[in-house]
């Protein structure tokens, strides 16, 4: 519409006034992915998204993702000024892993490695000694149980479970989920592959085990778009939110997708696997924070949090390199 129009203009007029850039994750809505593309941002998944921040020239970044992703972005480029469309786009593996709690079973196991998700808080990856995303958990945990570290993985327990699997390491797990992957149901998953006997089934790792076992990929959102375009089949079960559909698609544009289902409770639902913080990542929000930055935007860490966060969070950087 014409209004929508106006409202991308009026961005692009105050990216360019305010020497900022969007950096956007695959699951916030198609127009925000297309903006940020548009306007010489990135859409990626959240490694990415770190390193695209930290490298941009840009005065500004805004962040059109959730809250740890600005966080992450401001941990690593303490000069610049981090914005998101709202800070109460939260994430329930940080919300289900509170510092003071976390703390305290650290401690109880002085003698482990601590391994934490990039979906924590600040101050969560300040207690940590590695930091991971999904896109290069695998080769750390590798890495690490290699060189015979006793290992504390938080707070995704599917993740966990899945890197346990597929590396033999045997790790203390805080019991964690995202509500968003949690959702996927395996029976229900069985009677739609049924029904496509020639899809391939995608599945990102924080759905549970059951889920992932059926699975012909299991990645991070980057993992699985590249899984779309190499593997054979032309058709894909997708299990992950549907904000990677816009991507996956522009991507392999002969390819067919199908949403994987989701639902508690007996009842299935397709199409319903939405974040629903990344969905408060809209075009007005995105105007309102460039416009308006301050209080209700901009992202802080305290700098002796932010000292501590930015070890772990180098070392996973300089491992992926
Ligand atoms: P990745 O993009 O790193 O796979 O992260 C998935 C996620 O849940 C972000 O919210
Ligand atoms: Fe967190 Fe899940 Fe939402 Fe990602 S999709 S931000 S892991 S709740």
């Amino acid at each position: 519409s014409a209004e929508r129009l106006q409202l991308k203009d009026e961005i692009k007029t105050l990216l360019k006034a305010k020497n900022a850039v969007l950096v956007a994750h695959y699951y916030t809505d198609p127009e925000i992915q297309a903006l940020a593309e548009e306007t010489g941002g990135c859409v990626s998944d959240s490694l990415e998204m770190a390193r695209f921040g930290k490298n941009h020239p840009a005065e500004t970044l805004i962040v059109a993702g959730v809250r740890f992703m600005g966080e992450t972005s401001k941990i690593l480029s303490p000069e610049k000024t981090v914005l998101m469309p709202t800070l109460e786009a939260e994430c329930s593996l940080d919300l289900g892993c509170p510092i003071e709690e976390f703390t305290e079973f650290c401690d109880a196991h002085p003698d482990h490695t601590v391994v934490v998700y990039a979906n924590t808080s600040a101050a969560v990856k300040a207690r940590a000694d590695w930091v991971v995303t999904s896109s290069i958990a695998l080769e750390i945990v590798e890495h690490l149980d290699s060189e015979g570290h006793k290992i504390i993985w938080a707070p995704d327990r599917h993740l966990g479970a899945y890197i346990e699997k597929q590396t033999g390491a045997s790790m203390l797990r805080w019991q964690g989920a995202c509500i968003v992957h949690d959702e996927f149901r395996a029976k229900a998953l069985k009677e739609l592959k049924a029904q496509h006997p020639d899809a391939a089934v995608l599945v990102h790792p924080e759905s549970p085990p059951s889920v992932v076992e059926l699975a012909d990929a299991v990645g991070s959102t980057s993992q699985l778009i590249k899984a779309a375009q190499t593997l054979p089949q032309n058709k894909l079960i997708v299990a992950t939110d549907k904000g990677i559909f816009y991507k996956m698609q522009q991507a392999c544009p002969d390819k067919e997708m199908v949403e994987a289902p989701t639902g508690g409770n007996g009842a299935t639902c397709r199409s319903c696997a939405h974040c629903p913080w990344m969905a408060m990542n809209g075009l007005v929000a995105i105007r309102d924070a460039l416009q308006e930055g301050g209080a209700s935007h901009e992202i802080h860490v305290d700098e002796e949090t932010r000292l501590k966060a930015l070890i772990p969070l180098d070392r996973m950087l300089n491992f992926a390199e």
